[in-house]
C-alpha cells in the first residue's frame, strides 16, 4: 500500500527535499506550508517523480482551527497516515534589544505551537489503527543555547523533550516517534548565514539521510555524524569555550 505522509514546511529547503523522497517511493503526499504557489511547484516535481497523488494545502502552522480542519480533511482523504512530518519553522534572531517581542514569539509560535498544531490531530487516528510515525524537526541549537536566537534554541529543545514525552506516552499504540536535529543543511534559512558553517550538508543528501533514520526507527537522530561526534565529545565544554573553538 502506498505510503500517506503528510508534511508541513513543504514549500522549501529539508520539507521539499524529503517530500521529493517520498515522492519517489509513491507515496500519497500530503504538502503544507503559507506559499501556495511554490508548494504547488513542489508538488508537480513530486508527481513527475512517481507520488500517487500530492495534495497541497495553503496553511500557516500557527492557525490551530486551521491546522485541525486540514488536517481531518486529508485524514478523510486518506482513511489514515503513515508518517507525519513536523518541519516548518523560523529562526529569526531574538531582537532582544528592541522592545518588542513579536520577533522572538512568532519563532516560538511557529516552531513549538506549530509542532503541537501539525501532530495532536492525527494522533486519534494512529491509536485507532494503532501504527504511524511522527517526526519532529528539531536542531542541533536544541542542545546549546545560541546567542541572540534564545527564541529558536529554547523552541527546538522544547520540541525534542516533546518528542521524548510523547514517545513513552505513545509507545503502547505502537507509534513512533523520531525528532531529527539537523547541523548546518543548504536551505533557504541557511542561505543568508554569514558565519562559517562546518560540514553543511547539501539539502537532498540530508533528506536521504533522514529518510533512512525515520524508516530505522531512530529515536534521535543528530546529523551530520561530524557534529554528533562534536556534540558528543564536548558535552562538559563551557558553551563560551565551546564556540569560540568551534564557530
Ligand atoms: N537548514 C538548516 O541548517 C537547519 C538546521 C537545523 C534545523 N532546521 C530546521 O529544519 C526545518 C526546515 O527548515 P529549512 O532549513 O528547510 O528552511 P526553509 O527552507 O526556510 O524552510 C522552512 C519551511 O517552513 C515553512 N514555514 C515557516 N513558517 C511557517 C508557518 N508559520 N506556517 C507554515 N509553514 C511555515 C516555510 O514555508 P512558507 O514560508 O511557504 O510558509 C518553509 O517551507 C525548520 O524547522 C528548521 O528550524 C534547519
Amino acid at each position: 500500500m502506498n505510503e500517506r505522509i503528510f508534511i508541513t514546511g513543504a514549500s522549501s529547503g529539508i520539507g521539499e527535499a524529503l517530500a521529493i523522497e517520498y515522492a519517489k517511493r509513491g507515496a500519497i503526499l500530503g504538502l503544507s506550508a503559507r506559499r501556495t504557489e511554490k508548494l504547488n511547484q513542489v508538488s508537480k516535481k513530486c508527481e513527475e517523480l512517481g507520488a500517487k497523488e500530492v495534495l497541497v494545502y495553503s496553511l500557516d502552522v500557527t492557525d490551530e482551527n486551521k491546522s485541525t480542519k486540514i488536517i481531518n480533511e486529508f485524514l478523510d482523504h486518506t482513511q489514515g497516515i503513515d508518517i507525519v512530518i513536523a518541519n516548518a519553522g523560523v529562526a529569526y534572531s531574538d531582537k532582544i534589544s528592541s522592545g518588542d517581542p513579536t520577533q522572538i514569539n512568532k519563532v516560538i509560535s511557529t516552531n513549538v505551537i506549530g509542532v503541537t498544531n501539525s501532530i495532536i490531530p492525527f494522533v486519534p487516528k494512529m491509536k485507532e489503527k494503532k501504527s504511524g510515525k511522527i517526526v519532529i524537526i528539531s536542531s542541533i541549537a536544541s542542545f546549546r543555547p545560541i546567542a541572540f536566537h534564545a527564541g529558536y534554541s529554547s523552541s527546538k529543545a522544547a520540541v525534542r523533550m516533546i518528542a521524548d514525552s510523547w514517545r513513552m506516552a505513545l509507545k503502547k499504540y505502537n507509534i513512533q516517534l523520531t525528532s531529527i536535529c539537523p547541523g548546518f543543511i543548504v536551505s533557504e534559512m541557511t542561505d543568508t548565514n554569514k558565519f562559517p558553517m562546518p560540514f553543511l550538508l547539501q539539502t537532498d543528501d540530508a533528506a536521504k539521510k533522514m529518510v533512512k533514520a525515520i524508516d530505522k526507527g531512530k529515536k534521535t537522530y543528530i546529523l551530520p555524524w561530524q557534529i554528533k561526534m562534536i556534540l558528543y565529545l564536548t558535552r562538559w565544554l563551557p558553551t563560551p569555550l565551546y564556540y569560540k573553538i568551534f564557530f
